[in-house]
């Protein structure tokens, strides 16, 4: 593997080798010393052209408890108001020397185009709405440690899908596990090209309540176009929030995720959010591990200490 731009680039065999480097890491981040050397040496380089709490701190921390240095670019107070492109960026940043970028972007198909200026390795940190490999590695990383497996579980997707990079690379990459996916959404908010998902869709909350391991909730992505297509907040919740009521009808096993940034109220009842069904801050510190992994396999063929 080279660079991690799409779930597509990932077969099985490579999810649970990503999966089980991540499990090494999460045991060496328990660690009193929550640090080992693998890339000493390193430098990772982070272009985020978009907010991001999460995903930017958490790139951060795994380079950094690998022992790599890192080299941070985010627009505000930067050249990019005085026009300087993205193309410019890149090799400036490249200049520095970075063994390999990782890229978020509001255009699809910006990571790619890091990687053919600079020749660098590139993983792909959320481009558009497209694709956002590691947030899924991370959420099949965190279903793994909780159920023992993904292989079999049943997954509704709910909310924003047409705009969601996190929905796209999570079916796809339950799909390659073995996991069945319903979308749950209104139709206005179903990706354009749904019939070529590998999944089944459902129209309101409610018919899959009773049949699913996982409610994975989305934000409205008003950035991109998302809360023009429905009535109104409130009617959006009517057929779509998980509030208290409908959390309560979920089988006693089954456990709620959201990539955040969550609205509480909206997508999620803020003490659905807080309570013991939520694994919304297992996924984030699970999202660290995660990224250990994938810049350790980019960045070395070793095997951890
Ligand atoms: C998401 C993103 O930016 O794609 N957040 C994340 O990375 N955890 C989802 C979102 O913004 O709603």
């Amino acid at each position: 593997m080279r660079d991690l731009l799409s779930v597509d680039d990932l077969d099985r065999a490579a999810i649970d080798d990503l999966l089980d480097l991540g499990d090494d890491f999460v045991e060496v981040l328990g660690r009193d010393v929550p640090k080992v050397p693998a890339l000493r040496g390193k430098t990772v380089g982070l272009m985020f052209y978009e907010p991001s709490t999460r995903t930017r701190l958490s790139f951060d921390r795994a380079a950094k408890a690998l022992s790599a240095d890192v080299l941070t670019f985010t627009p505000g107070g930067s050249s990019v108001s005085k026009g300087e492109s993205l193309k410019d960026t890149a090799l400036t940043l490249k200049a520095m020397g970075p063994h390999l970028m990782v890229v978020r972007h509001k255009a699809t198909g910006a990571p790619w185009r890091v990687r053919d200026w600079t020749g660098l390795p590139v993983v792909n940190a959320g481009d558009g709405a497209h694709q956002h490999p590691t947030q899924a590695l991370l959420d099949l990383l965190t279903l793994r440690r909780h159920f023992g497996k993904v292989d079999g579980l049943r997954v509704a997707i709910v909310g924003d899908i047409r705009h969601s990079r996190v929905a796209r690379s999570l079916a796809g990459s339950l799909h390659t596990m073995g996991a069945s996916v319903t979308l749950v959404a209104p139709s206005t908010l179903l990706p354009i090209d749904v019939d070529s998902w590998e999944v089944d869709s459902a129209a309101g909350i409610d018919e899959v309540l009773g049949e699913v391991d996982v409610v994975y909730l989305l934000r409205i992505q008003t950035e991109r176009g998302g809360g023009e297509v429905f009535p109104s907040v409130a009617e959006y919740v009517s057929r779509f929030g998980l509030t208290r009521r409908r959390a309560d009808q979920l089988p006693a096993d089954t456990v709620v995720m959201h990539p955040g940034p969550m609205n509480r109220g909206v997508e999620i009842d803020p003490q659905v959010a807080d309570g013991p069904r939520a694994l919304v801050t297992d996924q984030v510190s699970n999202g660290i591990a995660v990224r250990m992994a994938v810049l350790f396999r980019l960045l070395t063929s070793e095997v951890p200490e």
